[in-house]
């Protein structure tokens, strides 16, 4: 039996295939459209995902949607009303987007795909959010926490679910405009950073600060002991503004929000230098991101621990966007009591694709587990042939042996060059997992500035993350409990301190002391594990720089056009795709 999810319409829209409840393929719309965070309908991801399997989309048993459209509405014609007349300007754009768009989803799909009314169904936002991390996991039951900026109405649910028979029961739910996500994204608007992307840089920019807010954002959001939030209103708009998300009563708290074009320099060396007046001014926005980055972790580690207390169970799967935020992840792991965590790599909104096509198959329909996602590289793959049709009119060489591609590797990083990664399929949600890298010899303190400033033309404080075996998580980093069996180091979804004396080795990896590790076992993907050992082998540290292959403001590269491309446009030393190595 053949399932089709689908998430779009608000961002990174997605789609997923289920053959059998097996994932076959699954991607982000963006990767095809090289639209950042494309939230349309993502045809060109059900292409890709219909050819990866074979199929027409006539033979399609199902295809399920990860939110119910009509509740939606509810909730935005309810906000409108409730905040009228100071949502007349949300509620002109939100009803043109519903009127064209939005509204037609279910013929849309018909239209697109040629299926019958019978065949659509719908699920809604956090479920698909819960079954996403569920339904991959490898727990036989655990306890569920969903948490992002809003679906219908639910902005975070608690509940538990089992494998036999599959079922997943929400039993408790926060609700707009009560949002955990909403509130780090009105954080993230005012520290000059876009919505629903810029979250990872409050995240990036919150260890140069201090949690000296604390007290104020108590008062604007009232936390309970089980992690609900009751936010006020008065410092908010987004519950009835498009385009603004913080009222003035928050500004009257916090100042002017930062200019998106100010530089972030600190009184911190890595920052670079600048006159004083600037560093204080960052200084205090450092001091407010790291607030609502301690605030969100007191928050989920409340929630985490309610839900230990209550559920009894020892597993965790955590969804939404917010199970992205790597450092709070930490907090879990060590803290909150369960055992084990688990969340799925495109935890956000695309993830929501899959959620809904495997709550589909194993709730609905009634059928038994048979795949646990053990890796990320479900995307779309290229054959050598068109690898080598690409590299036609360069000077790239063949490499004839693993061997040798791999000692050609390491030597391009002993020598102290950037390396664009481009191998197999791409992974699926947002972070490059060694099948869309930029590496680079994580030794070299300098590392961090020449890929930030010459080949990503990003942010100077962005920091980069380490990849490094399984097996030596343990000896470099300060995990506590054993996390080198944990899956989010697999997926790049926790941020552990560095052992003392292995930190200061890889200043290019060393955020102020941590670093959001990829773990990587040979079986997953034997040639960067290759690379990774014989550079370890070679100079005693077995961990490599690994960065997304984008350029700031694009998708990362999914074909190798997409790849050549951004390694003509930037200060990239050298390209590996497939068997082939191209030197500038
Ligand atoms: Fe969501």
């Amino acid at each position: 039996m053949n399932i089709l999810g689908i998430s779009c319409y608000y961002h990174d829209a997605a789609a997923a295939l289920l053959r059998d409840g097996v994932l076959v393929a699954a991607a982000q719309e963006e990767r095809f459209s090289r639209i950042k965070n494309d939230p349309s309908f993502p045809k060109l991801a059900i292409e890709f995902c219909l050819k990866q399997a074979g199929l027409k989309a006539a033979e399609l048993d199902c295809v399920v949607l990860h939110e119910k459209p009509l509740l939606k509405l509810e909730r935005f014609l309810t906000s409108a009303l409730r905040y009228w007349p100071d949502a007349t300007s949300l509620f002109q754009q939100g009803a043109i987007s519903w009127m064209k768009q939005k509204l037609w989803i279910r013929s849309r799909i018909m239209e697109e795909l040629g299926v019958g009314r019978a065949k659509l169904l719908f699920v809604e936002h956090h479920m698909a959010h819960a079954a996403s991390a569920f339904f991959c996991s490898p727990f036989e039951d655990a306890a569920i926490l969903t948490v992002d900026g809003v679906g219908e109405w639910a902005t975070a649910t608690m509940g538990t679910a089992i494998s036999s028979p599959c079922g997943i029961s929400l039993t408790r739910e926060m609700r707009f405009p009560d949002s955990l996500g909403l509130l780090y994204s009105t954080f993230t608007a005012f520290l000059g950073f876009e919505v629903n992307e810029g979250e990872y840089k409050v995240m990036g920019m919150a260890p140069y600060g201090e949690p000296k807010y604390l007290d104020e954002l108590h008062r604007m959001a009232r936390l309970h002991e089980d992690g609900s939030l009751e936010l006020d209103p008065r410092y908010f708009s987004f519950q009835y503004s498009a385009n603004r998300s913080f009222s003035d009563a928050f500004r009257d708290v916090f100042g002017d929000p930062r200019d998106p074009a100010l530089e972030f320099v600190t009184g911190r060396a890595d920052t670079g230098d600048g006159p004083e007046e600037l560093k204080r001014r960052n200084q205090h926005y450092a001091d407010i991101a790291a607030t609502v980055q301690r605030f969100t972790e007191d928050a989920l580690l409340r929630m985490a621990v309610f839900l230990r207390r209550t559920s009894g169970a020892t597993n965790l799967c955590l969804a939404g966007g917010v199970a992205l935020n790597s450092v709070a992840n930490a907090h879990l792991l060590r803290d909150s009591g369960f055992q084990r965590l688990f969340i799925q790599p495109a935890a956000g909104d695309a993830g929501g694709a899959l959620g809904a096509a495997q709550y589909a198959w194993h709730v609905l329909l009634g059928n038994k587990r048979s795949f646990v996602m053990e890796h990320a590289y479900w995307g779309r793959s290229y054959e050598n042939g068109d690898l080598a049709s690409a590299l036609k009119d360069t000077n790239a060489e063949h490499l004839a042996s693993e061997d040798m591609l791999t000692q050609r590797a390491v030597q391009d990083l002993l020598d102290g060059r950037v390396i664009g990664w481009f191998q197999g399929r791409f992974e699926w949600g947002p972070r490059a997992l060694g099948n869309r890298s930029i590496l680079a010899d994580p030794r070299r303190g300098e590392m961090k500035k020449i890929v930030n400033h010459k080949i990503k033309f990003r942010e100077p404080f962005r920091p980069f993350a380490p990849v490094v075996p399984e097996a030596c998580v343990n000896s470099l980093f300060e995990a506590g409990p054993d996390l080198s069996q944990q899956y989010p180091a697999r997926f790049m979804l926790v941020v552990l301190p560095w052992k003392d004396e292995v930190g200061d080795k890889v200043p290019a990896v060393n955020h102020l002391g941590t670093g959001r590790l990829q773990a990587v076992r040979p079986e997953w993907n034997p040639r960067y594990y290759s690379v990774l050992e014989a550079f370890g082998q070679a100079t005693g540290i077995p961990v490599l720089m690994n960065t997304s292959f984008n350029v700031r403001g694009e998708p990362i590269v999914a074909s190798p056009q997409d790849a050549l491309r951004t390694f003509r446009n930037s200060g990239l030393d050298a390209l590996y795709m497939g068997e082939y190595r191209l030197e500038k």
